[in-house]
């Protein structure tokens, strides 16, 4: 049997109802609790495993999910590929809510999380490269998919991995924008960084949810997000559904 897929749901994609043969497993980490039990099933024929990043009913904030134990859970059934999914705010001026954005840089401003799995007195220090934080493979098959789906789709940007759980300041995202980033979420870090010390081709698909603080006149509200996601979401669930089943499998 090949690998499952791995897809990592964020806020708005609790729940992948597209799977079949759903089956729930609950698996015990080193490292703790996952967020989520992990839903194993198909998508097109393709053994597909999704968790859900915030948990189930979304009780995890951004800071305390285990991201060590749900990325070692999902190396540990035998996943080789992780497609991310996660709401961000937009920078960039063509960064508009609804728009999909495949980031392949980012920079990460997250603190006081466990980011290594490269800590203990026994394991040797390991600097693992990170110059493309994203697997290019799977990032370029999304990004085909999703050309040929017409997705309104951004093909290069750089994602701005913020602490939370609190959006930004006005003048927070000024300076993220000097920095160079386009999109600005909460998740894309450390989680990119474990993945590849597992070794796993991990990419990202982020939905824009709202304008980042201080693009447009106004507050941003939970419904104007929840609103933009639920479109967004109806997007990447096509963009999965034809994905899913041609991607090809890393080399061992
Ligand atoms: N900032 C950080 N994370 C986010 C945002 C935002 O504006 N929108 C959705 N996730």
């Amino acid at each position: 049997m090949r690998p499952p897929i791995a897809i990592i749901g964020g806020t708005g994609l609790d729940a992948l109802d597209t799977l079949s043969l759903p089956r729930q497993e609950t698996l015990a980490t080193p490292y703790g609790e996952l967020s989520s039990p992990l839903l194993h099933g198909e998508l097109g024929g393709r053994p597909v495993v999704f968790l859900a990043r915030h948990g189930q009913r979304h009780t995890l904030p951004p800071h305390k999910i285990n991201y060590r134990a749900n990325l070692w859970a999902l190396h540990r059934v035998g996943v080789r590929q992780v497609i991310a999914v996660a709401a961000v705010g937009g920078i960039r001026q063509d960064m508009a809510p609804g728009v999909l954005a495949f980031p392949d840089q980012l920079i990460d401003y997250t603190w006081g999380r466990p980011c290594t799995f490269f800590e203990d007195d026994s394991s040797e220090v390991t600097h693992i490269d990170f110059s493309e934080p994203y697997s290019p493979a799977l990032r370029e098959r999304l990004i085909q998919d999703a050309r040929a789906l017409q997705l309104d789709a951004r093909e290069s940007c750089t994602y701005a991995a913020m602490q939370g759980p609190r959006l930004e300041t006005a003048a927070e995202v000024r300076k993220l924008e000097r920095d160079g980033c386009d999109i600005v979420g909460m998740t894309g870090m450390p989680e990119a960084a474990l993945a590849r010390e597992l070794g796993l081709r991990y990419a990202a698909c982020a939905v824009v949810a709202n304008w980042a603080a201080g693009k447009v006149a106004g507050e941003i509200t939970m419904a104007e997000i929840e609103r933009n996601l639920v479109a967004g979401m109806a997007r990447v669930k096509r963009l999965l559904a034809r994905a899913i089943p041609a991607l090809d499998e890393p080399p061992c």
